[in-house]
């Protein structure tokens, strides 16, 4: 039998889900924390790494998400009360952002508000950041709204963009921002 105190934290990735896994790994002494992993794409690599981590995995596609509703029941059912994306690129639609006011958070790779919005993902935002010369890039976390990038910073946190920088160098500069602050920032929306 469970304890009555589980929370329940939906992981919403698309992607390679290296920050979905190290938010499970930073929570691995929490037993009262349940991790479920929401993807809408077969094949991702994050698939994978939850068999790995033993973790749960709800497949959605497109209706599910923006017609049928289906995504919030299975929200439901699994009793989840906060809602991270991890490399997740469909915009969330308005009746999910109003059944979690304020418990649905995303991570991007950059300083909103700039180099965000549709399409600006993965090594696209990268590449726009070297593009424009910038001498600092980061991370910004933040509360979903219904639209993209747009909701209230809870944190950001910065780098350098040094001279003769590739996308992925940078991107790996980034990523090592988020693994050390999104989980702490998860832990933080718990209390
Ligand atoms: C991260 O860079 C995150 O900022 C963005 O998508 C990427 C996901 O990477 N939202 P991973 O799948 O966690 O490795």
């Amino acid at each position: 039998m469970h304890p009555t105190n589980l929370t329940t934290i939906a992981l919403f990735a698309s992607g390679s889900g290296s920050n979905a896994e190290n938010i499970v790994r930073y929570f691995a002494h929490r037993p009262d924390l349940r991790f479920v992993v929401f993807c809408n794409k077969p094949g991702a690599g994050v698939v994978e790494r939850a068999a790995r981590l033993g973790l749960p995995v709800v497949m959605f596609d497109r209706d599910s998400l923006y017609e049928t509703g289906k995504v919030l029941d299975y929200l439901r059912a699994h009793e989840v009360s906060l809602v991270v994306l991890a490399g997740f690129l469909w915009l969330v639609p308005a009746a999910l952002v109003q059944a979690y006011p304020q418990r649905i958070v995303n991570i991007h790779p950059a300083l909103l508000p700039k180099f965000g919005g549709k399409g600006m993902y993965g090594d696209r935002v990268h590449r726009a950041v070297l593009a424009a010369g910038e001498a600092e890039s980061g991370i910004t976390i933040h509360y979903v709204n219904e639209h993209y990038d747009e909701g209230q910073v809870i944190v950001q946190a910065r780098c350098p963009v040094l001279p003769g920088d590739t996308p992925e160098a940078l991107a790996a500069r980034v990523h090592a921002l988020e693994y050390a602050h999104y989980p702490r920032v998860v832990e933080s929306l718990l209390e």
